[in-house]
């Protein structure tokens, strides 16, 4: 092998041509050729031995810089190409991107070459990885400081773009000489497809005494058939007749290439031809599978009794199916279809000739490969698009280089993307805070379809707010504080706002008019962290013209501050404005006039529920915070008594996973919980309710519910004192905000206990939902924490399967039963929600199917605490993590 190394060498090394022209890209052919680390100011030349035109690569990266090679390392045989490098220091990932020159789903030859050449000055070798795209190629291991060394993939390119980068994995700065891209077409090496591709170890052509490469254009797909020669070891065969290709489309070799051959030589191994075969192992595939193809074509006249037949075989074990005589002038090719693997990775290819051949075993040319997947999924491409929009609007550097999603380990910084099988990652987030943009906000912000959360805020933002955010269906918060924005709020955008599916946060925006005659004209910065959503009840009010409200508005207009604070109208409760984590307004509870609540719920005219003891309203207070408003109805069963107890409960505990209560009214026989509004409505109802055509929550999205709701009841068992029994767990009781978070709702049962934690009490009266009352108390009203365990472990099997706690067909079924009699037989498929389409880590959700089991254990004594709970599925949300990876 050896031999071979110096020819590579040798064969690649073309020579130096003064010859310049200005050729488009791709190049007649279809190639298309870079010089890496050419400046841009050249125009590019035509290569001397291929005449293939090479450009420089500056239109296709914009990160790295250009370096010569050390003079030392310069020799006359080099080709252009290597006498140059582009190196990319500091970086993850670096990434060419270029315009695929072929239609998208096209196969393609991709080689990366590459000359050290101690270009750095630092004599150190470095080792380095290739992506193709989203997807591990290759590690390029620099040997020798002045060698060439070549990456070769053949892989489908799904997109309209293909992308190569270069990743720093510690050992070193990566560099590049060199891109070829080569279309082919699709039906060749059909072991490379959508979802493998074949990376290549060797490419030989057998025979060839003057050491003449061949490549393009005898090989139209310019694929470098290495001469391999050795007289003294092989006797070399040749012809001027021109071979026939092969019957097997899926193969072409040049007729150059099948026109010479190697015979063992007469000696001691007169009757057999052995080729070592070596996959290399790097750190993503330590034991490479290999793919063989050898070619054959008998190229001297066989006559009268004479025979050449052969066998050959692989680490001993015979690869063709019987022995085998070349055909006269005819190309002929075997080849293995799945990879061979050997965890040596070393493999011994033999060709012997049988008993019968009178003549040696020939071989014209080979080809070895190893096999990688390439099934990771690039990320959407109107995503990419929208976001190299943004990247070159902005000229954004941070580390936003090749896909934004994919692999999940670089994903671009300020970027949440949403991963699930066989569909490519969504952008679901993107923050741009104090990033430093200036100049407008471009209208492809609004192509990110699946954005849920967008902070422009804190940069240097002018001109309007584009309508085109309104049509963002999943945008849940936009956040443009602290800018120079002008205009008004587009009529879009108040919609959305007022029908909740939208927080708009533009606070510090000197200019911007929050309605048709006012704006904020202001030079002094707010002193408050105040995080402003928009103030839609001013808005309404202008229209609806109710006096109080306008009058609160005036208020803040003359204090002409650039935020909007909150206004204390009731009768002598202080009232305080914080930042609480997820920037919603938070104020101390206080109490309300039945009058205020009719202005806040606009004369309760949207229903957001209704409970047992009455409806829930939708309203904003003064400042712009939406609340719900909970209002007792005459005819309620739930008593003046569980009213109060809920309110008072409400002013001592506080946790980001329970509903906080903004304040609440005792006017009179009016009574009314105003409570922070949860945009997304409750868990029941996401899971089967009336948004039934809306988007099924993913199976991601559930666990986290499951754990922010299992934290909230951990609280109650565990944080207060005395602690708390919350009695009615239920989906209708875990509510949504914007985000998904959940909290858990309705404290009207709460019962208060010793904080003995498995200490039980009777209790004389039995409250509860059916389907989730624990079995000691609906029997023996024997009340404990476990008993909210028990509905809790209701509430997880109920985001496993997505059915109701007592199941309705064909006879009423306890869900826990139904549940049981399934995975009993192994069979978690039958009761995963189907509307997850499938996309879910199994182990995962074999996880919480265990925990939700224990939860609703019989004997109460059986089942965890929720400390437990919460610290298993924190691990099965781990395990999903780890699935998408
Ligand atoms: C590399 O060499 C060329 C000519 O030999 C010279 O024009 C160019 O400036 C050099 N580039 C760098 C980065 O030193
Ligand atoms: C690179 O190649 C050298 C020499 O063959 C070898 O010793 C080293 O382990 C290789 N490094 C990696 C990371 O593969
Ligand atoms: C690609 O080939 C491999 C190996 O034959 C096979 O397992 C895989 O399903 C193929 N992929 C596609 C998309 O056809
Ligand atoms: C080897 O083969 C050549 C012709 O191919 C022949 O002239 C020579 O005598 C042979 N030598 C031996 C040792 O068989
Ligand atoms: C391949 O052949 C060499 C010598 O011919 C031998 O040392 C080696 O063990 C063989 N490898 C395998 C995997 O058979
Ligand atoms: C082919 O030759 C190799 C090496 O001499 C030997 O190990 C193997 O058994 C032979 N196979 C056949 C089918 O003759
Ligand atoms: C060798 O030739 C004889 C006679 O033609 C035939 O019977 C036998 O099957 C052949 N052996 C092989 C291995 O092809
Ligand atoms: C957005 O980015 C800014 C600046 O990097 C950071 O301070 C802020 O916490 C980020 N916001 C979120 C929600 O991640
Ligand atoms: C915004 O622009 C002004 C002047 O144009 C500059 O002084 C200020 O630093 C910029 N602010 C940011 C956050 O870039």
């Amino acid at each position: 092998m050896t031999v071979r190394r110096w020819l590579l060498l040798l064969g690649l090394a073309g020579v130096l041509h003064g010859v310049r022209c200005q050729q488009p890209v791709p190049d007649s052919t279809g190639f298309i050729s870079i010089d890496c680390g050419l400046p841009e100011q050249a125009s590019g030349y035509v290569d001397a031995a291929t005449k293939l035109p090479y450009v420089p690569d500056g239109a296709f990266t914009d990160a790295g810089s250009n370096h010569n090679i050390s003079a030392e390392y310069v020799a006359p045989s080099y080709s252009k190409r290597y006498l140059n490098v582009r190196s990319f220091p500091g970086a993850r990932r670096s990434c060419y991107t270029i315009p695929a020159p072929a239609p998208a789903g096209s196969k393609y030859l991709i080689r990366a070459t590459f000359i050290y050449g101690n270009y750095d000055g630092l004599n150190r070798l470095p080792v380095f990885d290739l992506h193709l795209g989203v997807n591990f190629w290759t590690t390029v291991n620099i040997t020798r400081p002045g060698t060439a060394q070549i990456a070769e993939v053949i892989a489908f390119v799904p997109g309209e773009y293909v992308q190569v980068c270069l990743v720093d994995t510690g050992s070193g700065t990566p560099f590049i000489s060199g891109l070829d891209l080569r279309p082919m077409t699709n039906k060749l090496y059909a072991q490379a497809n959508a979802t493998q591709a074949l990376v290549l170890v060797e490419r030989t052509n057998f025979g060839v005494s003057d050491l003449s490469l061949v490549r393009y254009p005898e090989d139209p797909y310019d694929r470098v058939w290495i001469p391999w020669s050795d007289p003294e070891a092989w006797t070399e065969i040749s012809t001027p007749e021109k071979v026939q290709g092969s019957a097997d489309l899926r193969f072409h070799v040049p007729s150059a290439v099948m026109q010479t051959a190697i015979a063992p030589r007469n000696g001691s191994r007169t009757r057999t031809i052995e080729l070592p075969w070596s996959a290399v192992p790097n750190h993503a595939y330590p034991e490479p599978g290999l793919i063989g193809i050898v070619f054959f074509a008998e190229l001297e006249v066989v006559a009268g009794d004479a025979l050449r037949q052969f066998e050959m075989t692989i680490n001993t074990v015979l690869w063709s199916k019987a022995p085998y005589t070349p055909k006269y002038l005819i190309s002929d090719i075997f080849f293995n279809s799945e990879p061979h693997q050997v965890s040596s990775g070393q493999y011994n290819f033999s060709l012997n000739a049988t008993t019968n051949s009178t003549l040696p075993p020939i071989i014209n040319a080979a080809e070895v490969f190893t096999v990688v997947s390439t099934a990771n999924l690039a990320t959407d491409s109107k995503d990419v698009e929208a976001m190299s929009a943004i990247k070159a609007k902005y000229q954004v550097k941070k580390n936003w280089a090749g896909d934004p999603c994919a692999p999940k380990t670089f994903v671009w910084d300020g970027l949440s993307c949403s991963y699930a099988i066989s569909m490519p990652p969504r952008i679901t987030r993107l923050n741009m805070s104090f990033s430093g943009l200036s100049g407008g906000i471009p209208s492809y912000f609004a192509n990110l379809k699946e954005i849920k959360y967008l902070d422009l805020s804190y940069n240097n933002l002018t001109g309007s707010i584009p309508n085109s955010f309104s049509e963002l269906p999943f945008l849940v918060v936009l956040d443009l504080t602290g800018n120079q924005l002008n205009g008004s709020i587009p009529s879009g955008l108040i919609k959305r706002i007022q029908d909740g599916s939208l927080s708009l946060r533009f606070g510090k925006n000197a200019d911007l008019c929050i309605n048709g005659s006012s704006c904020q004209h202001t030079k002094e910065k707010s002193k408050s962290m105040l995080a402003v959503y928009i103030v839609v009840p001013i808005l309404a009010v202008v229209v609806t013209g109710l006096l109080v409200v306008l009058l609160l508005s005036r208020k803040r207009k003359t204090r002409g501050t650039g935020s909007v604070k909150p206004q204390n109208e009731a009768g002598g409760a202080q009232s305080r404005s914080r930042n609480s984590d997820d920037g919603l307004l938070q104020l101390d509870n206080r109490r309300f006039t039945y009058r205020e609540l009719e202005a806040i719920t606009n004369n309760f005219k949207t229903v957001l529920g209704r409970g047992g003891f009455g409806c829930v309203y939708d309203g904003f207070l003064a400042d712009g915070t939406q609340v719900a408003v909970k209002l007792r109805s005459q005819s309620s069963g739930q008593g003046e008594r569980e009213f109060l107890t809920e309110a008072q409960t409400l002013t001592k505990i506080h946790h980001k996973n329970l509903v906080s209560m903004v304040g609440y009214c005792k006017d009179g026989e009016y009574m009314a919980l105003v409570y922070e509004h949860m945009s997304e409505g409750n868990l029941e109802d996401k899971l089967r309710g009336k948004d039934h055509n809306a988007r099924s929550l993913t199976w991601r999205q559930r666990i986290c519910i499951a754990v922010e709701s299992a934290r909230g009841l951990e609280y109650l068992h565990t944080s207060c004192s005395p602690a708390f029994v919350h009695r009615d767990v239920k989906t209708s009781n875990i509510l949504l905000n914007a985000n998904l978070e959940a909290k858990v709702a309705d404290f009207g049962l709460l019962k208060a206990f010793s904080r003995d934690g498995d200490s039980q009490v009777s209790t004389a009266r039995l409250v509860g939902t059916k389907g989730y009352i624990a079995p000691e108390y609906a029997v023996a009203m024997q009340l404990s924490v476990k008993s909210d365990v028990y509905s809790f472990g209701v509430v997880l099997l109920e985001l496993i399967t997505g059915q109701q706690p007592i199941l309705q067909c064909p006879q009423p079924t306890n869900i826990i039963q139904w549940v049981r009699q399934r995975l009993a037989k192994g069979n978690i498929e039958e009761v995963v929600d189907a509307r997850m389409l499938g996309n879910y880590d199994v182990n995962s959700v074999w996880k919480v199917a265990d925990i939700a089991l224990k939860c609703t254990a019989q004997d109460s004594t059986q089942r965890p605490t929720m400390t437990d709970v919460v610290a298993q599925l924190q691990e099965c949300l781990q395990l999903d993590e780890q699935h998408f990876i």
